[in-house]
């Protein structure tokens, strides 16, 4: 990790604004590798020194894990100089971590995304040979019946000659448009929309609804979004123990 500020470390830590933070630092209460300092702009590496106010030493957390409901019209990305991204979306104080999107959903799909810097964990949720199921709410124009039922568990071939591993369809909701979830466990670019594709029928809607059994927090509104806590950091990495 790159080093910060020192007023950015603390004022990220909840240990006041950076005009309080000056105040403090000024007055002597801040140690940094066991020397008092007076100046809040100098810049600390947060894992190799340590930082104590007033005795107490600050624990600097390492790792953010963020749940957003992605809106549409957001890019899956950290940079875009065309789109806003969901980094965009962040408030300052979770940039220091430069956090980065577990994955992507197509800048038309809403829903569960995870915002982490935490590369390992990223890694292994996303890898192939994990297979971590994704679940999707879709709306298709088009009729879905039993045998799209069954094509999909049989494993849909996509316009590429790739044969997707069996997916499990739900049908909400029959009739011209469709409601359907869908549960896959692969990743493929645009996966969803051309396994539908496939059966002759667009999707013209999609959000995701879970990640493993970790399921979307719908309190959540389009664009917001929250840290995970404990459990549901604990439910994602279950998703992986096969
Ligand atoms: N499948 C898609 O087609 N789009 C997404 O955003 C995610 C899965």
């Amino acid at each position: 990790m790159k080093k910060i500020r020192l007023d950015k470390i603390l004022g990220n830590m909840g240990y006041g604004s950076r005009k309080e933070l000056k105040k403090i630092i000024k007055y002597g209460y801040v140690k940094v590798d066991g020397k008092i300092v007076s100046k809040s702009s100098i810049q600390v590496n947060p894992h190799e020194s340590i930082i104590e106010i007033n005795g107490e030493r600050v624990e600097y957390k390492e790792y953010i894990y963020i749940m957003m409901n992605k809106p549409q019209d957001v890019i899956s990305a950290t940079y875009d100089n065309r789109h806003e991204t969901v980094i965009d979306l962040l408030e300052e104080k979770y940039l220091v971590f430069e956090p980065f999107p577990m994955g992507r959903l197509d800048i038309d799909t809403e829903g569960m995304l995870i915002i982490t810097n935490d590369g390992k964990l990223s890694h292994e949720i996303l890898s192939p040979k994990k297979h971590i199921p994704k679940t999707y709410y879709a709306h298709v124009d088009g009729r879905i019946d039993e045998k799209d039922i069954k094509a999909f568990k049989e494993g849909i071939t996509l316009d590429d000659g790739y044969k997707a591993k069996p997916a499990q369809l739900i049908i909400k909701e029959r009739g011209e448009v469709s409601k359907a979830e869908l549960t896959i466990y692969e990743g493929k670019f645009h996966q969803v929309k051309r396994m539908f594709e496939a059966r002759n029928k667009k999707v013209t809607y999609l959000k995701r609804i879970a990640m493993g059994n970790l399921k979307l927090d719908e309190g959540l509104k389009l664009g917001e979004y929250r840290e995970l806590t404990d459990e549901e950091l604990d439910i994602l990495r279950q998703s992986m123990l096969k």
